[in-house]
């Protein structure tokens, strides 16, 4: 399965089966957090057989179940935590997707205060992703379509494919609170408000790469 693919396959999933990853999957995962690592300076780290982080109130009205694998995302605390979180964790979320895993980010339905992550002084745990086998592959949900968030006018096919992987991206509240501005082959892409909107701005940046096949500035 393509990154490209992966995109069109994965659907933010809640419930999962009992069913462990095998360790050569997890060593796949653990190889690209380690590259992740590397070039971010993130300290992503994979969390597997702890279901107590998934356990409580805010888990059950997330109507989360069955978790017991989740990524964490701790980085160094800065500005530029969310939108590093959000692009370098969607890069373990597609390869989970073909590893034939399934994911879901979690901002806020999870408890933090039992989430295993260690958090070295100075570092902060922005978010998570839930990982496992889910009990189903989730579903499409409603998108905005490219022309809301883009203009189109003599748009190269580049730039549309871009926008299109983009629109695919998992945004919190499925919110796509982003837009793009292109000038001859410069795009830009920023958020347009609502909440976690610089980790959905990573994941975004990431979408749009895959489909595009270039970097947005
Ligand atoms: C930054 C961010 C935070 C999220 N936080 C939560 C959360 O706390 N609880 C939850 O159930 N889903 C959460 N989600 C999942 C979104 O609701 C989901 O990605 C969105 O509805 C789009 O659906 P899709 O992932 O199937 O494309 C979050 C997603 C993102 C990107």
């Amino acid at each position: 399965m393509t990154l490209r693919e992966a995109i069109d396959a994965r659907h933010s999933v809640r419930r999962y089966l009992e069913k462990p990853i095998e360790p050569e999957k997890k060593e796949a995962l653990q190889q690209e957090i380690d590259r992740c690592n590397a070039e971010s300076g993130l300290h992503i780290q994979l969390i597997t057989d702890e279901p107590e982080a998934f356990t409580g109130a805010l888990a059950r009205y997330g109507h989360f179940s069955g978790v017991s694998n989740y990524i964490a995302l701790v980085g160094k605390k800065s500005k530029t935590l969310g939108e590093q979180a959000g692009y370098f964790g969607e890069r373990v979320v597609l390869l989970a997707q073909q590893l034939g895993l399934n994911t879901c980010w979690v901002a806020l339905t999870f408890s933090k205060r039992k989430c295993k992550a260690v958090i070295e002084k100075g570092e902060k745990l922005a978010l998570v992703i839930a990982l496992g086998y889910g009990a189903t592959q989730g579903k499409a949900r409603p998108t905005k379509a490219a022309a809301d968030v883009a203009d189109l006018t003599g748009a190269p096919d580049w730039f549309l494919a871009g926008v299109e992987a983009a629109l695919k991206a998992p945004t919190a509240v499925n919110q796509q609170k982003f837009r793009f501005l292109r000038s001859g082959d410069d795009v830009q892409i920023e958020a347009t408000g609502g909440v976690y909107s610089d980790v959905d701005l990573g994941i975004v940046k990431y979408h749009f790469e895959i489909g595009a096949g270039r970097k947005p500035q």
